[in-house]
């Protein structure tokens, strides 16, 4: 899958060193989290990191659902732009939270790659087949509400959780 600008990508081995890249660029810039990437942050171990989130696209034990988990890489230059996750389904464990996570890294925002990236994600999940998705994101987060508007988020209902306004967008897919 590619538009114009990036390709989807699944994490292997053989870019461990561009994702590591990509992780150490989010902790340089401050940012501790790395979303979409299904806990890169919290893994010291590359490996144990890559097994976990080949286990989740068959099946994450923890939660029942098959998770996938894309890089997007710049076409012209092969370049690690972005991360996003999509749950093919969703447990009411894991509901609020929605299907699809993603994250732009820092160097690389505000320049339309996360509309591009998913796009990308959107027409992964057309070929699940999921009909609709929900994307969840804190009220306060403004880049992403309006990435999730502007592939077609209309806004469903906001709800607080641990102390914070959530919003959920759905992205009816046709
Ligand atoms: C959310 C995120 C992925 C957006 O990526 P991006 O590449 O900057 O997004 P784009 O350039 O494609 O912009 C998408 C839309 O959001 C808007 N936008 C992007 N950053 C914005 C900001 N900081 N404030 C307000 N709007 C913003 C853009 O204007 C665009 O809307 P438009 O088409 O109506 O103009 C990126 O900011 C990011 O990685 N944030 C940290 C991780 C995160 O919060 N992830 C979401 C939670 S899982």
């Amino acid at each position: 899958m590619d538009n114009p600008k990036l390709a989807l990508v699944s994490p292997s081995k053989d870019i461990e060193e561009q994702i590591l890249q990509y992780k150490k660029e989010h902790f340089d810039y401050g940012d501790m989290q790395v979303h979409g990437t299904g806990g890169l942050a919290y893994y010291d171990n590359f490996n144990e990191w890559l097994s976990h989130i080949n286990t989740i696209k068959d099946m994450n034990p923890e939660t029942g659902v098959r998770t996938s988990t894309f890089f997007s890489k710049r076409v012209s230059d092969g370049k690690l732009i972005g991360c996003i996750k999509i749950h093919h389904s969703l447990s009411d464990e894991i509901k609020s939270g929605g299907h699809i996570a993603y994250g732009i890294r820092p160097s690389e925002r505000k320049k339309g790659y996360g509309k591009a990236q998913l796009e990308l994600c959107l027409e992964f999940a057309r070929q699940i087949p999921l009909h609709q998705v929900i994307i969840a994101c804190d009220k306060d987060n403004i880049a992403s509400a309006n990435t999730a508007i502007c592939c077609g988020g209309v806004l469903a209902n906001e709800f607080k959780e641990d102390g914070v306004i959530k919003q959920h967008y759905v992205i009816e897919l046709t």
